[in-house]
């Protein structure tokens, strides 16, 4: 699959099949992830891999909208660590384009994955901060929801010509 088909075909998984993802296919992921863009080069990132499954757990009951967590076997959490910052407010936008380079790779690995949001929700920052004990310089921007797809979804026709602009607006 080349990157225009990940790209356009990515859907948001919430089936999982059980079947665990090799090692290799993580390394992969995160390999994905810190080759986005970040500002200044800061890479203002940490990754914290997720596969125990009380702490898979967990994390649905830190986030109510992580409920596919239930089957997904594996999550990557993004968080963006100020202590990396050298642009201050930047981290927001470099942990974005780590987590949609993950997002596209796992498509492209044949892997499902679904974004659920924690920053900027205070509660679910703060109950994943006590689960996983992240120090206060380590905010978590999302939790991925990773493992084997056991739904397929059509591709949407999404691009609306009303809302591209050229020139002018
Ligand atoms: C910032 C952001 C936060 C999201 N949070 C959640 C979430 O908490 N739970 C969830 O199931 N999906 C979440 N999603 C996935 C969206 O629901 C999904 O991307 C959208 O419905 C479009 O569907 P698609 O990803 O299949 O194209 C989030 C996506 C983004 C970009």
């Amino acid at each position: 699959m080349d990157a225009l088909e990940a790209i356009q075909t990515r859907r948001s998984i919430r089936r999982y099949k059980a079947q665990a993802v090799p090692e290799e296919l993580i390394t992969h992921l995160l390999e994905a992830a810190v080759a986005a863009p970040s500002a200044g080069n800061q890479q203002s990132w940490q990754f914290l891999v997720v596969d125990d499954r009380e702490i898979l757990d967990g994390l649905r009951t830190a986030s109510p909208y992580a409920a596919m967590l239930k089957e997904a076997p594996l999550a990557i959490l993004v968080c963006g660590d100020l202590q990396r910052e050298k642009h201050k407010g930047f981290w927001v936008q470099d942990c974005v384009a780590a987590t949609m380079n993950i997002l596209t790779a796992a498509r492209a690995l044949g892997l499902g994955s679904c974004w659920t949001a924690l920053h900027p929700a205070e509660d679910r920052t703060e109950a994943v901060r006590r689960l996983l004990n992240l120090p206060s310089s380590i905010i978590p921007l999302n939790i991925i929801a990773l493992g084997y797809p056991n739904e397929e979804k059509p591709q949407p026709e999404r691009l609306d010509p009303e809302r591209v602009h050229r020139n002018h607006w």
